[in-house]
């Protein structure tokens, strides 16, 4: 076995590019060399064929889906094997959410399943990241009752896990005192050889009763290194996609809005934009592996500005090389170009907020050739006293304006939204202009949510909290309301002959592939496994034959 430290010293800390995402690189090979290091020793690795394992453990949104990408392909590049079973992995990660409190609690229970597991193998990694880690409290009270965590960083670094992992490996080894709130990279470095030794000879040797104590020692207290902010983009790691026909890609950062519930721009820190270069090269070369359907994510797409230094597109300035704003309706035309060129075939975008949703944006998307007509149009309430309330921008009116004017424009468009029910001072009657805009609209789907308070927010403090009885009644006839409605809404497109995008085995029958229609609805098939391989990743007509409420099955045309 190699000497690890010949991968961790403060020579090898020392000679790390200062650029990104070039340190990053730097640190990913580091790891590989580590991570073959010890696994060629007896008993550390949980692995029969000795390669790493790691598992990521997604909680939330399409964000957080996509970040999850991004960690599994620095890891895989880094020599581990990814897998589902994170009982049994070298190394786990949760990617958490904070959104409402019950995602919070779900990651508690993940965690606590893990204990026993980390008693057993103290030498294997667990590590949280992701929004709920922007919380003060959170981390305080993970690291007091969960202090079997290795790791811990928040939204504005995560591109700098690979450095963070290293930092672990170099704190483990006893080469850093404690990196706890340092910017990784910037940690104080004490050169400690006798620990240096001690680290050695456990990787070598294993894990055993002599040296167990002396294990748990130097693997005793987490690296916490999360940011406040930062206006930093990188991009450019590697990344290992769910399915290798979809990808999504992220145009901006953060949120400005401040609706009063939402903790997000707490978490996720303010707006900042992809530059459109940067956007449009990712989506070519995702197209060049074979990419079908992309989806543009942003916390609130509509107010994408990205600065454009390419001299012949965008507003003419005076040099022909200024830089000059691109707007979100200018990006999806170009997204819509590119698309034609390289085989793109579907585009999407979330998340748009009612309030600057233009009707240049509504024209852009009629006349694209690519841009699927479905829209998520988050109405959280019906009532225009609530949205006030709720710091929306926007009224009942305005809602209804914009809905209608999709479907003038797109008549077989796909409208879905988000519904947050029991808002602070939440009446029957502002419930009921709830349903009335529910009625109106006919969503085909609705994420209906209860309200949750978020510390921190405007609305927590709110006095008018509305009791969980009343709450839980609202809900239930919304749902009732929802589910009818969209069931015979989706019975429009029965009979029709449509294109599906299969994407996978049916959950719930392995004879079966699921797949999308262009305006994200799922369809189900009947495929056996050598159909399953040839259709999974391709377009194919379909014969709409029976809708199921939210779901079609049919056959291929
Ligand atoms: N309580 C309930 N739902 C919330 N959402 C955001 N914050 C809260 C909260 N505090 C919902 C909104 C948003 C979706 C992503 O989550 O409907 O659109
Ligand atoms: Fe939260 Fe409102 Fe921003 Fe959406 S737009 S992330 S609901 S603050």
């Amino acid at each position: 076995m190699t000497d690890i430290l010949n991968y961790i010293n403060n020579d090898v800390l020392a000679a790390a590019p200062v650029t990104e995402p070039e340190r990053q690189h730097y640190f990913i090979a580091q790891l590989k060399e580590i991570g073959e290091s010890y696994a060629s020793g007896d008993e550390c690795v949980s692995g029969s064929n000795k390669k790493l394992s790691a598992a990521v453990v997604t909680f939330g949104c399409q964000m957080n889906a996509r970040d999850s990408e991004k960690l599994c392909g620095i890891l895989r590049e880094a020599g581990y094997e990814i897998t589902e079973a994170e009982e049994d992995a070298d190394f786990v990660i949760f990617n958490t959410c904070t959104v409402r409190e019950n995602a919070n609690e779900h990651l508690y229970g993940r965690l606590g399943r893990l204990k026993n597991m980390k008693k057993a193998h103290p030498e294997r990694i667990i590590a949280v990241c992701g929004c709920m880690m922007q919380e003060t409290d959170e981390v305080e009270k993970l690291r007091k009752k969960y202090a079997y965590i290795d790791l811990i960083f928040g939204t504005h670094n995560l591109y700098k896990f690979p450095e963070l992992l290293f930092m672990l490996h170099r704190k483990r080894a006893g080469l850093v005192d404690s990196l706890e709130a340092a910017h990784a990279g910037n940690a104080v470095l004490i050169d400690s050889s006798s620990d240096y030794e001690r680290y050695e000879k456990l990787l070598r040797y294993g894990l055993n009763a002599g040296n167990r104590k002396d294990l748990e020692k130097l693997y005793r207290k987490p690296v916490v290194s999360v940011w406040r902010d930062s206006s930093d983009i990188i991009e450019e790691l590697p990344q290992q996609r769910k399915f290798p026909f979809k990808q999504g890609i992220n145009i901006m950062f953060g949120c400005n809005n401040f609706c009063s519930y939402c903790i997000v721009p707490y978490v996720r820190g303010r707006e900042k934009s992809r530059t459109p270069e940067e956007i449009l090269a990712e989506i070519r070369r995702a197209a060049e592996d074979g990419v079908k359907e992309i989806m543009l994510l942003g916390q609130n797409v509509n107010s994408y500005k990205g600065v454009s230094v390419s001299d012949d597109q965008g507003p003419a300035a005076d040099d022909g090389k200024a830089a000059s704003f691109v707007s979100f309706p200018e990006l999806l035309k170009r997204v819509d170009l590119l698309a034609g060129e390289t085989g793109i075939e579907r585009i999407r975008f979330m998340t748009s907020h009612p309030k600057d949703l233009s009707d240049e944006l509504i024209e852009v998307m009629a006349a694209s050739k690519h841009v699927c007509h479905q829209f998520h149009l988050p109405l959280q309430s019906g009532s225009s006293r609530i949205l006030k309330r709720m710091n929306r921008h926007y009224d009942k009116e305005r809602f209804l304006d914009r809905a209608a004017r999709l479907r003038e424009a797109m008549p077989d468009i796909v409208i879905t939204t988000d519904i947050i029910v029991g808002f602070p001072g939440e009446t029957e009657e502002d419930f009921q202009e709830t349903l009335d805009v529910v009625r109106k609209v006919r969503f085909d789907q609705a994420f209906t949510f209860i309200y949750s308070k978020r510390e921190g927010t405007p609305a927590a403090a709110y006095e008018d909290q509305i009791d969980e009885a009343t709450v839980k009644d609202r809900f239930d006839r919304l749902l009732d309301l929802q589910n009818r409605l969209a069931a015979q809404s989706l019975e429009r497109f029965r009979g029709e002959t449509l294109p599906v995008l299969f994407e996978d085995i049916s959950e719930y029958d392995p004879m079966m592939i699921t797949g999308k229609l262009e305006n994200g609805t799922t369809v189900h098939v009947p495929a056996d496994p050598e159909e399953q391989k040839k259709l999974i990743g391709t377009v194919q007509k379909v014969r709409l034959e029976e809708s199921h409420g939210f779901y079609y099955t049919g056959s291929l045309a």
